[in-house]
């Protein structure tokens, strides 16, 4: 009875909407996308027409609306080459989501038809998901380069497109390139072995050829996960097992092939906890130090910041994190982004399951989670403790969902899972997660969803104290997914390393600028200690309890300033900031200049603004051409170079 009332709820019932898209998707869903892109690098131009097949959901339709941001559409035309009429407009003008493009089709289309249609376009350096570099901005300076960024709803820069997590399409790309300006191009799909018909060939002039590549991603992904790279790259093998590479420009491609011997064995430390990785191979895309975030899962083709390259291994999380997408994020995906954490709060869990696999240093794990902590309180200070947006469920109802952007889907959403799984039991919430792989394959979901599953899953299994833990699940729920501010439950991952890293800490604070005599436990800290002891700096910082003799103590000590380690380095350089220390601003400039991963840079600069604000100001000029578009905007919010947009 029971179960036969939840399975008629779970048809009742729908799923959230997405509120940041303009297209009509719940009317209309394109089920394939085919790419013909032609790249000008040098010019920053890629001239584009997109096909697409169009389901009819709805009772019936007469017209297909998209997503765009600033592309030019030129002309909308069906499969039989009938023109038709669109228009574009701007439904949240100051908003910064983009345009609506509306097409108005031939007839009316009723459920269950397809529609078959092509746009031609073009995408420019105004775009804010491909990012063009010239060659002087690379590595080996001999190409130019480019990448997309597309997560969360900028892929609407890229192709008109219905730019939501909620529908799943397959894609296939013919990329046309001159043999003088990139050296290959990847896509997060495979590379076809079947030549697609091509529309416009472009004629072969004197100094250069044109190449042609084509790709195929047979798995249904939502658009964010389109994804293309292009420059002087080249392709790899890492680690034996023949299902992981490499991609990056060639100088570095060695050491960063040395430091990635272990990526098959991430990989199965993955699967062992969730079972088989179904995509088939696995490429790490090396890109340039300007690429806006540490990682990004597209599928096929995780693209990551070269800063996770410390030459000790210490930055490989990210890799373990971007794989771990291929289930969380990549095979079930969230349908809107107020659920979030249904990518980032589970591939988070998977994280820290492998990464003890892996490493199986428990200490760690539990440092992680308090560094996430902390990073996830502190945005929650910035958008208010009673913010929506500290909740796990913001809402984004007329902004760039990027603005919602935090560590909360991440660590509240790590939380939680943490804390159901202690009401299941470990083994079961294991069987569950592989189980809710295999019943949403494909799909997108909502936080209700999950909720439906995991009690069915546990009612139909017929657990141990089914109902107690079914109270239990559902005793404060709403407060973890709705409440903003710390989560209803508080759990604890204290440790003796935590102690040791904040005695530390108080060692150089008492010893007031001379050498502690432990100074020398630092070299062989966890590297999430090291973490969590230049946090402590910041905080003491902030305290006005970090003197500059102290300063100066740790820096001939441990060397901080000269770190080649970047996810130490930056915590240095905000923590002495925050002390008032004005002697090192050449070196931070120099590291500003040469990083433009958001977590690193962002919070050097607020440092920095708050102590000078013209050198601040000053630093990002000279350094303003280097930065992703996404950074920059991003800093000059910072630095208070244009209004804030307001939540
Ligand atoms: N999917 C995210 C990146 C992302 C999220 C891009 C939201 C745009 C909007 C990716 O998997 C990620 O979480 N990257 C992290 C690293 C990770 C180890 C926490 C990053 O870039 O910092
Ligand atoms: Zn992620």
């Amino acid at each position: 009875m029971i179960v036969l009332m939840i399975s008629l709820m779970q048809y009742a019932l729908t799923y959230e909407l997405d509120v940041n898209t303009f297209s009509n998707y719940l009317d209309v869903q394109n089920r394939h996308l085919h790419l013909e892109w032609l790249l000008n690098m040098d010019k920053k131009y890629i001239n584009a027409t997109s096909t697409y097949k169009f389901q009819v959901i709805g009772r019936s339709i007469n017209k297909i609306t998209l997503d765009i941001y600033k592309l030019n559409i030129y002309s909308t035309y069906l499969y039989n080459g009938l023109s038709l009429q669109h228009t574009i407009d701007n439904p949240y003008a100051d908003s910064d989501q983009g345009q609506r493009l509306n097409i108005q089709l031939d007839k009316t289309y009723y459920k269950g038809q397809y529609i078959e249609l092509s746009i031609k376009y073009s995408i420019d350096s105004r775009s804010r998901s491909i990012s063009f570099m010239t060659k002087e901005q690379t590595s080996t300076k001999t190409m130019p380069y480019l990448f997309s960024q597309c997560e969360d709803a900028n892929c609407r820069a890229l192709a008109p497109l219905q730019d939501t997590p909620s529908v799943k399409q397959t894609y296939t790309a013919t990329v046309i390139f001159k043999d003088t300006e990139a050296a290959d191009v990847f896509m997060s799909a495979d590379e076809s072995k079947e030549e697609f018909q091509v529309l416009y060939r472009p004629q072969d002039q004197a100094g250069f050829t044109w190449k042609y590549k084509y790709f195929i991603q047979k798995v249904p992904i939502p658009s964010y996960l389109i994804a293309i790279v292009a420059g002087n790259i080249k392709k790899v093998p890492t680690s034996t097992g023949g299902r992981t590479f490499l991609v990056s420009e060639p100088d570095k491609i060695q050491a960063y092939t040395d430091e990635l011997r272990e990526m098959e064995k991430f990989m199965q430390a993955i699967e062992q906890y969730i079972g088989p990785y179904t995509w088939g191979t696995y490429t790490l895309v090396i890109q340039p130090p300007s690429f806006p975030i540490g990682g990004m899962e597209n599928p096929l083709l995780t693209f990551a910041n070269p800063t996770i390259m410390t030459g000790t291994g210490s930055g490989l999380d990210v890799t373990i994190h971007e794989m771990a997408h291929s289930w969380f994020g990549n095979t079930i995906t969230c349908v809107n982004w107020a659920n979030m954490w249904i990518n980032e709060g589970f591939t988070v869990f998977l994280e820290r399951k492998a990464s003890l696999f892996h490493y199986n240093i428990p200490d760690d794990i539990k440092l992680n989670a308090i560094i996430g902590n902390t990073s996830m309180y502190q945005d929650m200070l910035g958008f208010g403790l009673d913010s929506n947006f500290s909740s796990l469920h913001p809402d984004t109802t007329g902004l760039n969902p990027d603005d919602s952007f935090s560590k909360i889907p991440y660590e509240k959403g790590y939380q939680f899972l943490t804390y159901l799984e202690s009401i299941v039991g470990e083994v079961d919430f294991q069987q569950m997660l592989r189980a809710y792989l295999v019943q949403y394959k494909y799909q997108s979901i909502d936080q209700q969803e999950f909720q439906n599953f995991l009690l069915r899953y546990l009612y139909e299994q017929g657990v141990d104290d089914y109902s107690t833990k079914r109270y239990k699940i559902l005793e404060n729920w709403n407060k973890w997914v709705y409440s903003p501010g710390l989560p209803p439950v508080i759990l604890d991952f204290s440790t003796v390393k935590l102690t040791e890293a904040y005695d530390y800490t108080q060692s150089y604070i008492t010893a007031d600028g001379k050498q502690p005599t432990k100074w020398q436990d630092y070299i062989n800290f966890l590297h999430s200690q090291k973490q969590v002891f230049l946090e402590d700096l910041f905080k003491q910082a902030q305290n006005n309890l970090l003197k500059l003799n102290v300063i100066e103590q740790i820096d001939k000590d441990l060397k901080l300033t000269e770190e080649k380690d970047f996810e130490l380095k930056f915590r240095w350089f905000r923590a002495i900031l925050t002390a008032g220390d004005k002697t090192r601003l050449t070196q931070i400039s120099d590291f500003l200049g040469s990083v433009g991963r958001g977590k690193m840079v962002y919070p050097v600069y607020r440092a920095l603004n708050l102590l000078d604000h013209d050198f601040a100001v000053q630093t990002f000029k000279t350094h303003e051409a280097f930065y992703h578009p996404i950074a920059k905007n991003n800093i000059k919010n910072i630095l208070g170079l244009k209004e804030i947009s307001i939540q």
